[in-house]
């Protein structure tokens, strides 16, 4: 059974309809990349993933599920309860998520007492050894020291601390390692995918880094304009990628081993608040055809065996029909 069930998500922000169709599924213990350009609604998902979108934000469901429960149906109360505890989110800056005004140690501590009613002294003492075991040197005494005393890459390890303190069954991480330097970037990853194998948790991450992805993830979403847009395992989304989209964007990526120039894809994404009637690609697309203008791509094909895309090209009547319409 799957651990999270998402199904045509849809969030406006006023005039926005920053996410416009967005479908997502996560088995215990999977790790799911979700990649797509700034602005393409990644942090908006995850943000509606844990109810933390500002009141103005308009969120609808056809499907929302986890371990079992309509998160639809929850109230401010449940979300407390859960937010922090069953569902983590580890965030692109953590100077943002953590309080200046508390020692990291009282801020790691903090969600074991709120969610597992842990005494003061015990709850210290887990939060110390997690940074022991995220390769924090002296971390009784790291534990008593406010964020500004800590260099960013101990800044992410202490939010990441955070984060997994309460062992959630699912941790969204949105651009975890974006900020950091290259060397810890790798070492953040490392972490979490050890945390990831010591305690099954499920995983979202977000990044815009297919090097990244290849690194950490099972699956990957490709979200375009608000909507996801293809779907898969990492080695069928990776090798055979199916829609337009993903093949431009990796294009886009400098191949480490072979380096070449990077393909900037041409044209910009549409408005969000005046998305177009047809594909949310089509003007950036090689392959359009006329239907794609005309009609919503709002299906999800099979493109594969573990593998979706929404595309016209990959609809089971075959595209050649398209483009003799044309003709
Ligand atoms: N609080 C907000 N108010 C208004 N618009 C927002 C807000 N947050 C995000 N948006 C808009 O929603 C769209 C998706 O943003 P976001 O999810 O942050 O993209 P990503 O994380 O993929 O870069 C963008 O057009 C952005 O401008
Ligand atoms: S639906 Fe058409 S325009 Fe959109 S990605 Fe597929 S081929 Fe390109
Ligand atoms: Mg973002």
């Amino acid at each position: 059974m799957n651990l999270l069930a998402l199904e045509n998500l849809q969030v406006s922000i006023g005039p926005v309809q920053a996410v416009r169709d967005v479908s997502l599924s996560l088995a215990p213990g999977e790790c799911r990349a979700l990649v797509g350009e700034s602005g393409c609604g990644k942090s908006v998902t995850a943000m509606s993933l844990l109810n933390l979108m500002p009141s103005a934000a308009k969120t609808n469901a056809v499907r929302w599920e986890f371990a079992g429960r309509d998160m639809r149906q929850l109230s401010e109360r449940d979300w407390r309860r859960m937010r922090g505890n069953d569902i983590a989110m580890i965030f692109q800056n953590p100077m943002t998520a953590l309080d200046p005004t508390q020692t990291i140690g009282s801020q790691i501590a903090e969600p074991l007492r709120i969610h597992k009613g842990l005494s003061k002294r015990e709850a210290r003492m887990r939060a110390i050894a997690l940074l022991e075991r995220l390769a924090i040197a002296n971390p009784a005494q790291r534990a008593g020291q406010y964020p500004f005393e800590f260099s960013g890459g101990m800044l992410q390890r202490a939010m990441i601390a955070m984060a997994v303190v309460c062992e959630p069954q699912l941790l969204i991480a949105d651009e975890p390692t974006t900020a950091l330097d290259v060397t810890v970037q790798a070492e953040v990853l490392s972490i979490l995918r050890e945390l990831r194998e010591s305690s099954g948790t499920a995983m979202l991450f977000i990044t815009h880094d297919l090097g990244v992805v290849a690194e950490i993830a099972d699956s990957v979403s490709v979200m375009y304009a608000g909507q996801t847009v293809e779907s898969g395992s990492l080695r069928e989304v990776f090798n055979t990628e199916a829609h337009p989209y993903t093949q431009a964007l990796k294009r886009a990526v400098p191949n480490m081993t072979h380096p070449q120039a990077l393909q900037a894809i041409a044209g910009t994404p549409p408005d969000l608040r005046h998305p177009p009637t047809g594909c949310g690609f089509a003007a950036r697309c090689s392959e359009r055809m006329a239907i794609c203008e005309a009609l919503p791509a709002n299906f999800s094909c099979k493109a594969g065996s573990d593998h979706q895309a929404r595309c016209w090209l990959w609809h089971p009547e075959h595209p050649a029909r398209w483009r003799e319409a044309e003709q």
